[in-house]
Parts: C-alpha cells; sequence; structure tokens
C-alpha cells in the first residue's frame, strides 16, 4: 500500500540514525521514494554517502546552498512528499518544532510544510522525561504531529528506560496506519488500471542507425508517478530515456512503435490509458539486416512505412476501451486547431495540447503549458511544472472516473473555457 508515495525523511543527531539507514531500506522495498535531509547532528551518526547510496537521491543538508536551491527549492522539497518523518527526532529538534523554529534546513521544511508530519523520537531517557521535553511533546500532538515510540529498553548510553528510538517495522507500520487512515481521499485511483506511454521511440534504419525525435520522457514519467501516488496500479511503456524507473510503477521498456503497441496491447484491460509518447510516424520500411555501407555511390534513399497510431487504436470503441483516453497533441503551430482535430481524428476523450516549438522548452525542459482540449471545451492552464502538470492531471483523471456519469457528463471545464 506505501507503492509510489513520497517521503521526505530527516535524519537528526542522535546513535539511533544508524536504524535511519534500515527503515530507508525498508521503506525503498515497498516502492516508497525517500528523499532524506540529514541534519550536522545526524551526519556525525551516519555519513551523506551512506544516506545517498541506500535513498538513491541526493541528500539535502544546507539551508543556504545554491545548489540545493537551484535543484529543488526548500519549500517545494517540504510539500514534494505525501508525508514527513523524523527520525530519529533528538529532544532539540523536537523542541524547535514545538517552537516554530526555522533555524536550519530541516526545520524549515518541517514549518514551510503542507504535509503531515510523523516523528520517533530517541534520547537519553532522563531527557525524554524532563518535563521540558514532555512540554513540547503535548504541544507538537496540538498541533497535528503524530508521534511513533520510544520504546522502553537499554539504551547505547548505558541507561534503561523509555527513550530508545522505535524500530524501523514499527515506524513502517505506524506509516501505513496514517496512510490506510486517508486511504479513502489520497488514492481514489484504487483498484483501477492505467496504462501511460511515454518517451520518443527508436525506428531503426541498419543495427546502428535510427530515426528518433527529442521527447525526453519527463512528462509521461511523471504521470506514470502521479497516477500511482492517487493509487492506481500502473504500467508505463517507455521509450529509450535517460530516466530512472518510476517507484512503485511496473515499467516496461520498448524501443520501436510496433513494440510499444504490442506492450500496451498486452496490458489491456486497463481503466485509464494516457499515451505521452512522442512515438515516430514512420519507421524505415525495410531495415538493413546490417550496417548500411557508403561504398561510394549515391546517398541511399530511406523508403518509409507508417507505424500504428497506439492512440487511435487504444480509443477504438470496444469491450477493451479504457473507459478514459487521454492523448497529447504536440505543436509547433495553430496549437488548438490540431488538438481539436486529434480530439476527433483518434478518439480519444481528452487532448492534453503542448506547444513544443523551439522556443518553449518544453522538449526535454522542466516546464510544460498546456490546454486540456475535450468534447466540454478548452481549459488553459497556467505555465506549471511537468511534475504539477502530471498531479493535476492525475487529479482530474481521478475526479471524471469517480463522479456518477451523470454528473460527469454535465461537469463543466473550470478555467477559462472556450
Ligand atoms: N500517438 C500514438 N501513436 C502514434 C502517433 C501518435 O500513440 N503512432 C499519440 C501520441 O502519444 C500523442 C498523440 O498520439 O498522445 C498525438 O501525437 P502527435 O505526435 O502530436 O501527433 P501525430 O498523431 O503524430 O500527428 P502529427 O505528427 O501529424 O501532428
Amino acid at each position: 500500500m506505501l507503492a509510489g508515495k513520497r517521503v521526505l525523511l530527516i535524519i537528526s543527531g542522535g546513535i539511533a540514525a544508524y536504524k535511519s539507514l534500515e527503515l530507508i531500506r525498508r521503506l525503498k522495498e515497498r516502492g516508497v521514494r525517500v528523499r532524506c535531509i540529514l541534519t550536522p547532528g545526524g551526519a556525525e551518526f551516519v555519513t551523506p554517502l551512506s544516506v545517498a547510496a541506500l535513498s538513491g537521491e541526493k541528500v539535502y543538508r544546507d539551508l543556504f546552498s545554491l545548489t540545493d536551491e537551484a535543484e529543488m527549492g526548500h519549500i517545494q522539497l517540504s510539500r514534494d512528499a505525501d508525508l514527513l518523518v523524523v527520525a530519529p527526532a533528538s529532544a532539540d529538534i523536537l523542541a524547535r518544532m514545538a517552537g516554530g523554529l526555522a533555524n536550519d534546513l530541516a526545520t524549515t521544511a518541517l514549518l514551510a510544510t503542507n504535509r503531515p508530519v510523523l516523528v520517533a523520537p530517541a534520547m537519553n531517557v532522563r531527557m525524554w522525561t524532563h518535563p521540558a521535553t514532555q512540554r513540547n511533546l503535548k504541544q507538537l500532538k496540538a498541533d497535528g504531529i503524530l508521534v511513533v515510540g520510544p520504546d522502553e529498553g537499554d539504551m547505547a548510553c548505558g541507561e534503561y528506560g523509555p527513550g530508545r528510538m522505535a524500530e524501523p517495522a514499527a515506524i513502517i507500520a505506524a506509516i501505513e496506519r496514517h496512510f490506510a487512515a486517508g486511504a479513502g481521499a489520497d488514492r481514489p485511483l484504487r483498484k483501477l488500471r492505467a496504462l501511460v506511454t511515454s518517451g520518443p521511440t527508436h525506428e531503426a534504419i541498419d543495427p546502428v542507425r535510427y530515426i528518433a525525435n527529442r521527447s525526453s520522457g519527463k512528462q509521461g514519467h511523471a504521470l506514470a508517478a502521479a497516477l500511482a501516488s492517487l493509487g492506481a496500479e500502473t504500467v508505463l511503456i517507455s521509450g529509450p530515456t535517460a530516466l530512472a524507473d518510476p517507484e512503485g510503477v511496473k515499467t516496461v521498456h520498448i524501443e520501436s512503435a510496433e513494440e510499444m503497441l504490442a506492450a500496451a496491447e498486452a496490458e489491456l484491460p486497463v481503466d485509464i490509458a494516457v499515451c505521452a509518447a512522442a512515438v515516430s510516424d514512420w519507421r524505415p520500411a525495410k531495415p538493413a539486416g546490417q550496417k548500411i555501407k557508403k561504398a561510394g555511390g549515391a546517398a541511399p534513399s530511406l523508403a518509409l512505412a507508417e507505424n500504428p497510431d497506439i492512440l487511435a487504436r487504444l480509443s477504438r470503441p470496444g469491450k477493451r476501451r479504457p473507459k478514459l483516453v487521454v492523448g497529447f497533441a504536440a505543436e509547433t503551430e495553430n496549437l488548438l486547431a490540431h488538438a481539436r482535430a486529434k480530439l476527433a481524428s483518434k478518439q480519444c476523450d481528452w487532448i492534453v495540447a503542448n506547444d513544443v516549438g523551439p522556443k518553449t522548452g518544453t522538449f526535454g525542459g522542466d516546464h510544460n503549458k498546456v490546454s486540456l482540449v475535450s468534447a466540454a471545451g478548452v481549459e488553459d492552464w497556467p505555465a506549471l511544472t511537468k511534475a504539477e502538470v502530471a498531479a493535476r492531471l492525475a487529479q482530474r483523471i481521478a475526479a471524471q472516473l469517480t463522479e456518477t456519469p451523470k454528473a460527469a457528463t454535465k461537469q463543466k471545464p473550470k478555467g477559462k473555457a472556450r
């Protein structure tokens, strides 16, 4: 049930930090994306390298790091997660959280977040039972902070009593309880299957050359992750990209349009299909079995054959048609006219139209400005990151599929409709 979730783990100073490495592993095994903030105190107990290696992500350490801010601002870091977990949570960080301080990256993220927070306190027994810590804990609980542990037992400092950090298994159980409690609202697409195509296709000319395009796959991969995070059992059919497979998503790697179609059809039936791939419209009609040599003659001409249209095939009326089929229209001119024409010719339900002209930076970039085109009209969305477009589209899909059919047909597009 944790697959596709995103956890921001804050590791503060304490000997129990070694257990956080185990926690990262256990979360990753469950398909959770784990980003970590390591406080200076935490870094005295575990190395940034171990945290990075286990999480497979960059480790964030410094509030004033220009590199970190350029990659992901601290506000976004605090919100680009479904849950913040502080483990171990030292007496000091609990005190600063209770007081609303924001004097380093960890406490700034905790104060700036709009996400739930779970703390796993770990400290010496006297520090734990001290009235100041108990006062802070009361305040944190009143603020809605979730708490797991601490356990009672022998402590690393030689004393006995409460203060030992909860075991990783218990922290995971607390995380699962949290998500299970919010499952209805948080995972509206659970029980539904989603298929996403992403990236370019490569069409072989000969064993070493191919026809391709500039698609990075960023938008399609972000969509697969967003659908999975809303609970959909998600399959991503990906052309060749430089991106990692999204957590919690079954990823099938293919090269050509024909392979993409076969892989997509093998996954049917699905409830949702989103075709974000930039499929090559043509392929060399007869790829050469051996590398084509120059051989001193004229340049060879390339006879092309048309590729199958995966979006149109998936949209074909019939028993296996997904309930909702969404296509993209990558255009360099007359965006909306082309998008409307594609909606009709491919028989899909929605088209996400985006301008991919060279000046927009959409291909390969991290931002996208799209319009959602459907029978109900056109909605222009503001310029957003590709992750935000993905999250918004996934929410719209969830709203469409979880509303009663009657209400859905009456639904008016939000935003500027034309
Ligand atoms: N598409 C597809 N299979 C193809 C071609 C396109 O599934 N062989 C899908 C894309 O994934 C996208 C939509 O169709 O969702 C539109 O793709 P686009 O490249 O914008 O349009 P084309 O159909 O290729 O038409 P054109 O190149 O003439 O604009």
